[in-house]
């Protein structure tokens, strides 16, 4: 799409690649971001949290265990929170064995290693404040990442940057930091709550289970803080049918783990 348009044209929704192309590499990882690649997929999904020194690295938990080799190689630091340890020792963490063998090796990649690849792509970043609350100053931290990466020079930020939270406290301040940056609300407020959240949110991105067709046309009849519609990207959506059903709501992007599945059922602006 070009700078200033839309996410979402006549042609169907964006699809974005949740954690990247998850369901086929390991989530949050540059395998996956490039997995999302090979299938053309345009915009992919990650989750920031903040280490012991205060690197931004990209996890969904807060905990390492699920997704890394971390009570292997550190078995006496239960519950292995990610803002307990260093980046050295995250950075020595396998990151990609639990999901497949062809895949050890994989790291947990910085925030900084993330859009330099992302960038590199030539893909879209949809980019979620995982627990904010753990991680005071993360809002500001985050932007400052971005900007040293060149993300929020104008050709990024009209069209290629989308930074979101479940906490609607984040979000706003991020808005408040850098007015520029699109914003998007991980939730289903109340219709009534609609005009205060298209104060500061470009976005308003449920859950698929809590989607109607009447709740996203009232998201879009409020305009957000660029002068536009509020947009709606619903998530996890993996299966043909319900692309098909949400589609059919007219939100303006799906957030699958399987974007070729997705793509091929809805098709993609
Ligand atoms: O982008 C939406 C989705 O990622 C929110 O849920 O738990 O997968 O981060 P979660
Ligand atoms: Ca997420």
């Amino acid at each position: 799409s070009h700078a200033g348009t839309p996410l979402s044209g006549d042609d169907g929704p964006s699809v974005v690649a949740h954690r990247g192309a998850s369901g086929y590499a390991p989530e949050n990882t540059l395998a996956a971001v490039d997995k999302a690649a090979e299938m053309g997929i345009r915009w992919v999904e990650n989750d920031v949290q903040r280490t012991r020194d205060g690197e931004l690295v990209v996890l969904h938990d807060d905990s390492l265990r699920r997704t890394t080799d971390v009570e292997e190689v550190f078995p006496d630091r239960s519950p292995w929170k990610v803002k307990d340890f260093t980046a050295a020792e995250i950075a020595r963490l396998d990151a990609g064995s639990w999901f497949g063998s062809e895949y050890a090796g994989a790291r947990v990649p910085t925030l900084e290693q993330y859009v330099d690849r992302v960038e590199h792509n030539h893909q879209k970043l949809l980019l979620e404040l995982k627990n904010p609350q753990l991680y005071p100053g993360i809002e500001q931290q985050t932007l400052k990442v971005l900007a040293n990466e060149g993300w929020l020079d104008r050709r990024h930020v009209a069209g290629r940057l989308v930074v979101q939270s479940f906490s609607a406290d984040s979000v706003r301040t991020v808005h408040e930091l850098k007015p520029a940056v699109k914003t998007g609300f991980l939730g289903t407020p109340r219709v009534s709550d609609l005009p205060e959240y298209a104060e500061f949110t470009d976005q308003i991105n449920p859950s698929y289970g809590s989607l109607s067709m009447s709740y996203v046309s009232s998201v879009h009849a409020f305009t957000g803080p660029h002068g536009r519609p509020m947009e709606v990207l619903t998530w996890t959506v993996d299966d043909a049918d319900t692309a098909r059903r949400v589609a059919g709501y007219d939100v303006d992007g799906i957030i699958t783990n399987r974007p070729d599945v997705v793509r091929d059922a809805v098709g993609e602006d």
